[in-house]
């Protein structure tokens, strides 16, 4: 019996992972401009990260993480997010004593949630994230936020929907957190039993709930918006100012509330509003995180970051209908006539290729025309070939594809006339 690939993950293949490149490349150049550095932590961690990072009532601690014991005896888990490793990251290595700050880091690889699979929900995804940590400025905010707009908006997408909300400070969210289970206690009963359970623990997440998502209590909930503090709605309305000055639309959401735990302030979803998108329209997701650092043992820092998935970016391009600018084709295929040519070939090739041009030849012993056929194949942008009579001579036959034009070159000039091309 043949073994196939576990649910939920997938085989990025020659031909699709080019664009996998483009788009990291993109984001790696992105994140220049805006100054955001590398960082890159294992893919597994102590799970007690998550269970304190993430939050103990969340979707992700509770039914999605891939946990297990190693042979230490140690309780180890495949990050299923980004944050929480990173934050950890940057209390271990006391990047908060850096002269630098606020110490802006990006992230980019995979991440591991046992979720049902379907369209746009895979059980290993990859994440391409940045996190702001060490300022309590408005305007990192919304420079996070312009970050993930601008790579959507760079790789041509154009139907995107960027929904904002605050869920305040402590003070306005214990606030809030004591109106909601006044609202819910007295039905609690017809609800699931992880509500039930999220009652006490944190009501917020009754909101996030999947199964009782129309209950009639959902839509008569208290909202966050009318329990902010004035310190919090200053920080919310700052952050909307500097929006609009970016010229980037956004709506309020005052139902926005996120499914990890450690949101406090800003809170932000990017979906893609593209006709024939599938069920799961959320590209991207972030926010503030203030009490993070702390709860992992380290000094009082502010942060904000997103992460978003290139799975689901590749979705949102399918559903514009948006072809990536891909660079097609090799430099110069290499064909020979006769053994001696063949041989001569080998070094040949090994030129070109150390002189910087993709170039390829025949490994199969195919005659001149299957030869042609292949470079055809590989959309070869030059053909050159030797034959006995080219090597006697030192020369050898290079021939333009696009417009048929053929020359005879030195052999011993071969690289530097590709050198001299436009490629
Ligand atoms: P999240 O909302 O759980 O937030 O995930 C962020 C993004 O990851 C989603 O918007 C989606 O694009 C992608 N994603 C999540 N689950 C899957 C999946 N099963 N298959 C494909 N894509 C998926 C976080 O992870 C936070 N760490 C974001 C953040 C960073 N907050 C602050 N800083």
């Amino acid at each position: 019996m043949s073994i196939n690939i576990p649910r939920g993950t997938q085989d990025i293949l020659p031909g699709e992972v080019e664009k996998w490149h483009l788009i990291e490349r993109k984001a790696r150049e992105l994140c220049e401009k805006y100054q955001y550095h590398e960082l890159r932590t294992p893919i597994f961690e102590h799970t007690d990260l998550f269970i304190r990072g993430v939050g103990d009532t969340t979707d992700i601690v509770q039914k999605e993480m891939y946990t297990f014991e190693d042979r230490g005896g140690r309780s180890i888990t495949l990050r299923p997010e980004g944050t929480a490793p990173v934050v950890r990251s940057f209390v271990e290595k006391k990047m908060f004593g850096y002269p630098n700050q606020p110490v802006k880091l990006y992230y980019l690889g995979p991440m591991f949630r046992y979720e049902r699979p379907q369209a746009g929900r895979f059980r290993q995804f990859v994440q391409f994230g940045a996190e702001a940590l060490g300022s309590n400025d408005p305007a990192i905010d919304a420079e996070v936020i312009s970050l993930a707009m601008n790579l959507y908006k760079e790789l041509g997408l154009k139907k995107l929907k960027l929904v904002v909300n605050s869920l305040g400070d402590k003070a306005s969210r214990n606030a809030h957190r004591e109106a909601l289970i006044n609202h819910f206690q007295p039905r609690i009963g017809e609800f699931c039993r992880d509500c039930q359970n999220r009652l006490e623990k944190n009501p917020l997440r009754i909101l996030d709930c999947k199964q009782d998502h129309d209950h009639e209590l959902m839509k008569s909930a208290p909202s966050i918006i009318d329990y902010l503090n004035d310190e919090s709605k200053a920080y919310f309305e700052k952050l909307q100012q500097y929006l609009t000055q970016l010229n980037i639309s956004f709506e309020v959401d005052p139902n926005l509330v996120r499914g990890l735990d450690y949101y406090n302030h800003t809170a932000f979803e990017i979906m893609s509003n593209a006709e024939g998108f599938g069920a799961i329209t959320t590209l991207c997701g972030g926010g503030r995180y203030n009490g993070l650092a702390e709860d992992i043992g380290g000094p009082d820092t502010p942060g904000i970051g997103f992460a978003l998935s290139i799975e689901r970016l590749l979705a949102a391009l399918d559903a514009e209908s948006i072809q990536l600018d891909l660079k097609e084709g090799i430099d110069c295929y290499l064909a020979y006539l006769g053994e001696e040519a063949k041989d001569y070939t080998v070094g040949l090739l090994q030129n070109l290729r150390m002189a910087g041009f993709s170039a390829e030849r025949d490994y199969l012993d195919r005659k001149i025309k299957a030869q042609f056929k292949a470079a055809d194949r590989l959309k070869a942008r030059y053909v050159a070939v030797l034959g006995k009579e080219e090597l006697k001579n030192n020369k050898i036959n290079v021939k333009n594809m696009s417009t048929g034009e053929q020359v005879e070159v030195e052999l011993g000039s071969f690289v530097q006339y590709f050198q001299g091309l436009k490629l």
